[in-house]
């Protein structure tokens, strides 16, 4: 039997015969990646501290202690006084921006949410914290109700439990105005109701707030990875049936794009895709197709996914982590919410 073309035979042994292409051996891919050297010149995509926003969980009470959260290994919930360590902790890091997300006590939640307004609530004093303390780091808060209803949803619902959109965004505007008067950079509706961005961004401009930036969560998906951030924010054993009704279809792409050019339409700075990793699709054809800032947000359920493959000695958490990162920035985000930002900006630092 002849031997197979590009071999050789003799006797029982094949050797693989010195054979030329076009391209081969002219072209070696690997010369470039033989050298740690060459690996970092040749790098299409870096990533730094810069390039994160730190979501933090503020909580009732004192004291500088971190409260666990179960379901978040690793992430606490702070005291006010302690989210301005936090944000004091960023600067060293070199992390620009942090995120404040409330636990709200449970008394203080109703069916219209009406605590979102509250002047001195907890995010407000977030807020004003780490902005005292750290006047250099950015602070972007969430414009949603769920961490202020009876009920769990991101707005007020009618007698069948549907979520009203046009009154809900009379709600959003109203919080989103008290979270500027309070000094946050950023405010990030994330709650997807319709026409809320425009709405937004007139109130802020006819309030003096013409400097206050809107990073739009454009595409949400009703997704699975939320859970563990409902823990920490005490939405989960509240919520109500799920949230379908306003987040977005995970089969959906296109219909993003379209979310997208809207926000874009309304006076959004930025926008966002969230969840972020099985969602880099997303963040690849909203980048290809606008030119504003795009951010992804790795939530809840993806931090929780790593961190318990490292406690099962399933993976290396640090590569797992900075790898998963660099892949956002691959795909064509500008930065990434993740609750690994501390970690990340060590390593990376
Ligand atoms: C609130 C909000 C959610 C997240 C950010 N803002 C939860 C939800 O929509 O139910 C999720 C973030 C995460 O899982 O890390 N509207």
């Amino acid at each position: 039997m002849a031997a197979p073309p590009g071999l050789r035979q003799s006797g029982t042994t094949l050797t693989l015969e010195r054979v030329s292409s076009p391209s081969f051996p002219a072209i070696r891919m690997r010369r470039t990646r033989a050298a740690p050297w060459s690996r970092a010149l040749h790098a299409e995509t870096r990533l730094a501290p810069t390039d994160l926003i730190w979501p933090l969980f503020v909580r009732e009470g004192s004291g500088l202690e971190g409260e666990p959260i179960p379901t978040l290994p690793g992430v606490s919930r702070w005291s006010v006084q302690g989210i301005a360590e936090r944000a004091q902790e960023a600067a060293a890091l070199g992390i620009p921006c942090v995120a404040l997300f409330p636990n709200t006590p449970r008394e203080l939640r109703s069916p219209d949410g009406a605590e979102a307004l509250d002047a001195d609530n907890l995010v407000c004093r977030a807020i004003r914290a780490a902005k005292d303390a750290a006047p250099q780091v950015g602070v972007l808060t969430d414009v949603a109700l769920d961490p202020y209803t009876s009920h769990g949803h991101d707005g007020v619902i009618d007698a069948r439990g549907r979520v009203l959109n046009d009154e809900t965004c009379e709600r959003l505007v109203a919080q989103a105005l008290n979270q500027a008067a309070a000094g946050c950079d950023v405010v990030a509706p994330s709650d997807m109701m319709d026409g809320r961005i425009g709405l937004i961004r007139a109130a802020l401009e006819s309030e003096g707030h013409q400097d206050v930036q809107i990073m739009a969560y454009a595409a949400k998906y009703a997704s699975a990875f939320y859970g563990p951030f409902r823990d920490a924010v005490g939405a989960s054993g509240v919520l109500k049936g799920d949230k379908r009704g306003y987040q977005m279809d995970p089969a959906n792409a296109r219909e993003a794009l379209r979310e997208v050019a809207l926000d874009v339409a309304e006076g959004a700075d930025s926008v966002m895709v969230k969840p972020g990793l099985p969602y880099l699709d997303v963040v690849a054809r909203v980048r290809d197709r606008f030119d504003l800032p795009v951010f992804a947000y790795a939530v809840s359920g993806e931090y929780a996914m790593i961190e318990a493959a490292a406690a099962a000695d399933m993976g290396d958490r640090d590569a797992l982590v900075l790898e998963t990162l660099l892949a956002f920035k691959r795909a064509g985000a500008t930065g990434v919410l993740t609750y690994h930002a501390a970690h990340a900006a060590r390593l990376l630092g």
